[in-house]
Formats: structure tokens, C-alpha cells, sequence
């Protein structure tokens, strides 16, 4: 879905700085949280709240990755348990997010979420010309239950990187 060449162009120090810029902000509202296999960090998902609501929700989920050795255990449900939570603290009432329309895999985990899809619509990334899916969940009670399951059956557990309040 992203060409190869761009792939190959995203510079590990350019990554790190942006985190690091994240992970150290002032007070906001957002979250960041890992999945981690001993002491290796296997996965991430991490949200905040918009400024302005969007398609009637006042929060993001604005990235969910796992390494794809971890994927299908159950820990990306957790990973958005853990986002979900944090943001309701933040007062979220609702949830969106985004993806590259044509990943298969991750709308049929929010589809699986209960996720409601809310556009399909093009944009640009970097000068890429691609389409996204927007995808929602307006009540966060049902999501919440539709996460828990995997709660009880996953075997890797996440942590909590930093969560700033
Ligand atoms: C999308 C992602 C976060 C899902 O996390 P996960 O841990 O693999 O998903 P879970 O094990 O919690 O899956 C929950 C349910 O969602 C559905 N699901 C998840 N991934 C799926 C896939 N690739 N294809 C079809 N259904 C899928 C299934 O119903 C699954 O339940 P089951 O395994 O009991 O059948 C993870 O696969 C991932 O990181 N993918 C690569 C990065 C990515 O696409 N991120 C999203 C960018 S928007």
C-alpha cells in the first residue's frame, strides 16, 4: 500500500526524535502504551483527544501497530482497551480512526471491534495519493465490552509507556 522506496526512505533518528518529542511533552491528552514480550517492545497504540470533534466523535485513536509474529494473540484488542481507558479519563465519548483503505487485516479488527464505518475518502501522505477509511465507535461502553475478551485470553502483556495526564 506505501511504495517500497518511501518505506525505505523513513530514517530511524527522524522516528526516535518525534517520539521522544512525544513522550515528553507537557500535560496533554494524550496516550501511548506498548505491548511488550519480556523486555522486548513488540507493539504500540496510542490516542489523544481532537480539538475539534470530528464525524460526531472527540477522540483519536491515532495509531495501533503489532510486529506480525505478535498479531492474532488477542493484544491488539488489549492495546485498544488501554488507549480506550486512558481517553475516557481524558473525557473522550467517542472514538475514531483512520486507515489505508485497502488494509484488509486491520478493518476487519475494527469491523470485529464494532466499529462503524463513517467515509471512505481520498488524501494525501507525504505526496502519495492514497484512500482512507474513517471508522468509529460513538459508544465506548460497547467497545470496551467487545475488548475485554481478549483481556482474559491474551498471553503477552502490555505496559504502560507513558500516560500523561
Ligand atoms: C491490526 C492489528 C493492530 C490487530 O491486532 P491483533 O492483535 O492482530 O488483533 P486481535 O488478535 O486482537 O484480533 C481481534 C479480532 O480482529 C479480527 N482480525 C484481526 N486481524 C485480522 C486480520 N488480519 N484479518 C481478519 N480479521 C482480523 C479477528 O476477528 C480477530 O479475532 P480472532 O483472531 O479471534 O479471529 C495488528 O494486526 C497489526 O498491527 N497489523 C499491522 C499494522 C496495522 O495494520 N495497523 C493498523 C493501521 S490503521
Amino acid at each position: 500500500m506505501i511504495p517500497d522506496a518511501y518505506l525505505a526512505a523513513m530514517s530511524v533518528d527522524d522516528s526516535e526524535a518525534m517520539w521522544r518529542r512525544v513522550l515528553t511533552a507537557g500535560p496533554n491528552t494524550a496516550s501511548v502504551f506498548v505491548a511488550a514480550n519480556g523486555v522486548d517492545v513488540v507493539g504500540f497504540a496510542c490516542g489523544n483527544m481532537l480539538d475539534e470533534p470530528k464525524h460526531g466523535l472527540d477522540a483519536e485513536l491515532t495509531a495501533i501497530y503489532l510486529q506480525r509474529p505478535f498479531q492474532r494473540s488477542g493484544t491488539g484488542r488489549r492495546l485498544v482497551a488501554a488507549v480506550l481507558d486512558a481517553q475516557r479519563a481524558h473525557g473522550a465519548t467517542g472514538l475514531l480512526t483512520w486507515v489505508i483503505a485497502g488494509n484488509k487485516g486491520a478493518r476487519a479488527f475494527y469491523e470485529h471491534l464494532g466499529a462503524e464505518l463513517l467515509i471512505e475518502q481520498p488524501f494525501q501522505w507525504d505526496g502519495i495519493d492514497l484512500v482512507e477509511a474513517g471508522y468509529g465507535w460513538r459508544d465506548l461502553d460497547a467497545l470496551a465490552l467487545a475488548t475485554s475478551a481478549a483481556c482474559r485470553a491474551s498471553m503477552i502483556s502490555n505496559r504502560q509507556f507513558r500516560r500523561q495526564q
